[in-house]
């Protein structure tokens, strides 16, 4: 019988769109999500399991149930601004759980593992593009506790007969085109989907944080990449490691900039909407700039983005307005 591909967090905003391509592409998926988070209407392949990574009992009860061949883990906490009010909340969640969940891989014997981790373990640029040997000094709890997953991996590949890949993201975005699935996090504090809610009423404006950043307008610039660029690096990244390939990191981003004025009038062009736009103090902690180079990755998994900023701002807008029941 094939192997199965366990999926944390596969009721999450990256997970779920990893589990549709999965399945898609003929893998058989297990979601394990204590949908803390995560909405049980985006497991629509694959098997479920509802279990928490904090209890290795029910951990184990599904390693034990199937024959499991790599793990992808995405199941974490990802706002950076409550890791910086509470770490504890993400040193357990996002470091401990994932502890237990490499022990009972090794105790199970499953060797190859999709580690979901961020440009937030580079902290502040010192040069940009980033790439993969960028100094790491992250500035958060979320970014130190992502970094130090990945150096606990980095340990484990040397020490024991382990695989990995971490994969870290800039800025995701879009929804699946077919509209099954898209971003929806509860409080939202992403950029696009904010906007949106200006957009549609559902809040008063949009505040752009900072308008005296050193960069062309004013205000920070970011790597956005499509949620279905990233599913894309992970099957080519889960077919590496089942190939024989060795540990490694790539960073996953467009490789091109855009500030948040350039995406408020990206979002203007395609809902051809106004809304009101007020301007804010700078929020803590946000770089300047932040653009990936992704050619580790293009070049070693030939990986290839296949959507820009305005196709991520469509089929978020699309998704946006399916979720909030505007179509
Ligand atoms: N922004 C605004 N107004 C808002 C919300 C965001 O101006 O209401 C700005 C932010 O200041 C930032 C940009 O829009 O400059 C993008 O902000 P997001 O919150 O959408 O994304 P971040 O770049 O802060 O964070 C993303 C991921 C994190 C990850 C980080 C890595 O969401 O999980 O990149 O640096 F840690």
């Amino acid at each position: 019988m094939k192997k199965k591909i366990l999926i944390t967090g596969g009721a999450g905003y990256i997970g779920s769109h990893v589990n549709k391509m999965l399945s898609e592409e003929g893998y058989e998926t297990v979601v394990l999500d204590n949908l803390s988070k995560g909405h049980e209407e985006f497991i629509k392949w694959g098997v479920f399991e509802k279990a928490d990574l904090a209890n290795m009992a029910e951990v184990e009860a599904v390693f034990k149930k199937y024959d499991i061949g790599a793990v992808i883990h995405f199941a974490a906490f990802i706002e950076v601004g409550e890791s910086v009010k509470d770490p504890e909340l993400f040193y357990k969640n996002n470091l401990k759980n994932t502890l237990n969940l490499l022990e009972v891989c090794r105790k199970f014997n499953v060797d190859k593992f999709i580690f979901s981790s961020t440009a937030a373990v580079y902290g502040m640029p010192v040069y940009t593009p980033i790439d993969e040997i960028h100094p790491k000094s992250p500035i958060s709890p979320y970014g130190r506790a992502k970094l130090m997953v990945e150096e606990i991996l980095k340990d484990y590949s040397d020490s024991y007969s382990f695989n990995y890949v971490a994969l870290r993201y800039f800025n995701a975005s879009g929804a699946s085109i077919d509209l099954d699935i898209g971003e929806w996090h509860e409080p939202e504090s992403h950029l696009i989907p904010l906007i949106f809610d200006a957009v549609s009423g559902k809040r008063q404006d949009i505040k752009i944080f900072g308008t005296d950043y050193d960069t062309q307008d004013g205000t920070c610039v970011r790597d956005y990449i499509h949620v279905l660029d990233l599913a894309e690096a992970h099957i080519l990244a889960l077919e590496y490691l089942l190939s024989g390939g060795k540990s490694d990191c790539f960073n996953l981003g467009n490789g091109k900039g855009y500030s948040v004025r350039q995406v408020i009038d990206m979002v203007k062009k395609v809902t051809g909407k106004e809304f009101m736009i007020t301007e804010s103090e700078r929020r803590p902690g946000d770089p300047s700039v932040l653009i990936a180079s992704s050619k580790k990755i293009s070049e070693k998994l030939s990986w290839k983005p296949k959507y820009g900023l305005e196709e991520i701002v469509k089929s978020a807008w699309q998704w946006y307005r399916k979720k909030e029941k505007l179509i």
